[in-house]
């Protein structure tokens, strides 16, 4: 693809054009970070220096950085990377890259702070890269949370993201199937959970399909099947004066409204995210219907 003596600027355009043959979308802003991430370089130190020749180790990091782009893995898995609700997470194959509209659930909870304890218990049933919890604890500097995930290698990528925003005291993390070893109860439960139906899968982006992990994202045959497990567990976690909030897949909300409802729980309210999806759902107690 490059030469050893090519400059920064040259090595550049043939990346983009090799992202570019290979179907990328946006081949010259992927190459461009993909080629900061193979020099270690500050985006304006790639600007402000193009005529640099690339060393030959970087010629090889950034060949092999293409080289898995071309093959469609998503951005956030070769810079390890992705930023969620403005903090830096470590992401890797284990666990789901966080998307910007999980934010919402974030948002939602923090509607409500005000009818929140002074500190708060938070669980996240499927913690993923920990992306949610983290999020919460930050925001709630008096909450501790527990963050369950089926997946050994996500609970550890949590674990490690949760000591990395200073939250190793506040959060614990566990290998569990959703909820069912807790007799505990939580006065904040979130979970954003696999919504894909199988007969989709097949039809999402490469990136996803080809390399996220199917855990994350199956939802079994119509798409629902985690939130029918779910339903009767979060109703069963939930303390009094307790909310959950739910990620919902697009099209989603009313199925999921009645799974829940039918668990004894009462919808609060719906959030749309930027696209105008309504992607999560907000539940309390039916005995709590006063809200
Ligand atoms: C859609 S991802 C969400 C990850 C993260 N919370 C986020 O918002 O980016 C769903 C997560 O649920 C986990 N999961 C799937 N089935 C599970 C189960 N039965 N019990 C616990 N976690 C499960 C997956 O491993 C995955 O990390």
């Amino acid at each position: 693809m490059t030469g050893a003596t090519a400059s920064r600027a040259a090595a550049l355009g043939a990346a983009a054009s090799a992202l570019r043959a290979a179907g990328i979308d946006a081949p010259r802003r992927d190459a461009r970070v993909l080629m900061q991430h193979a020099l270690g370089l500050a985006p304006e130190a790639l600007l402000a220096d193009d005529h640099v020749p690339l060393g030959e180790g970087e010629v090889r990091r950034l060949a092999a950085l293409v080289r898995r782009r071309a093959a469609r893995e998503p951005i956030a898995y070769l810079t390890g990377r992705r930023e969620f609700w403005g903090l830096d997470f470590a992401v890797d194959r284990s666990a789901l890259v966080p998307r910007p509209e999980s934010e919402s659930l974030v948002e939602a909870v923090l509607a409500h702070t005000a009818r929140l304890p002074a500190h708060p218990r938070l669980l996240d049933l499927g913690t993923g890269t920990g992306c949610l919890l983290v999020a919460l604890l930050t925001e709630l500097p008096g909450a501790v949370g527990l963050g369950i995930d089926v997946s050994d290698a996500a609970v550890s990528l949590a674990r490690r993201n949760a000591y990395h925003h200073g939250l190793g005291e506040r959060a614990s993390f566990a290998v569990a199937d959703w909820g069912a070893p807790l007799a505990a109860r939580f006065d904040i439960v979130v979970s954003n959970p696999p919504y894909v139906a199988s007969p989709e899968l097949a039809s999402l982006a490469p990136e996803i399909t080809r390399h996220e992990p199917r855990t994350a994202l199956a939802g079994g045959d119509d798409g629902y099947e985690s939130y029918r497990q779910l339903a009767p567990q979060v109703a069963q976690l939930l303390a009094p004066r307790g909310l959950a909030a739910i990620e919902l897949g697009a099209g989603m909300a009313d199925e999921v409204e009645s799974l829940f409802v039918a668990s004894g729980l009462v919808e609060i309210s719906r959030r749309r995210d930027l696209a105008g999806i309504e992607r999560c759902a907000l539940f309390a107690r039916d005995t709590d219907a006063g809200f």
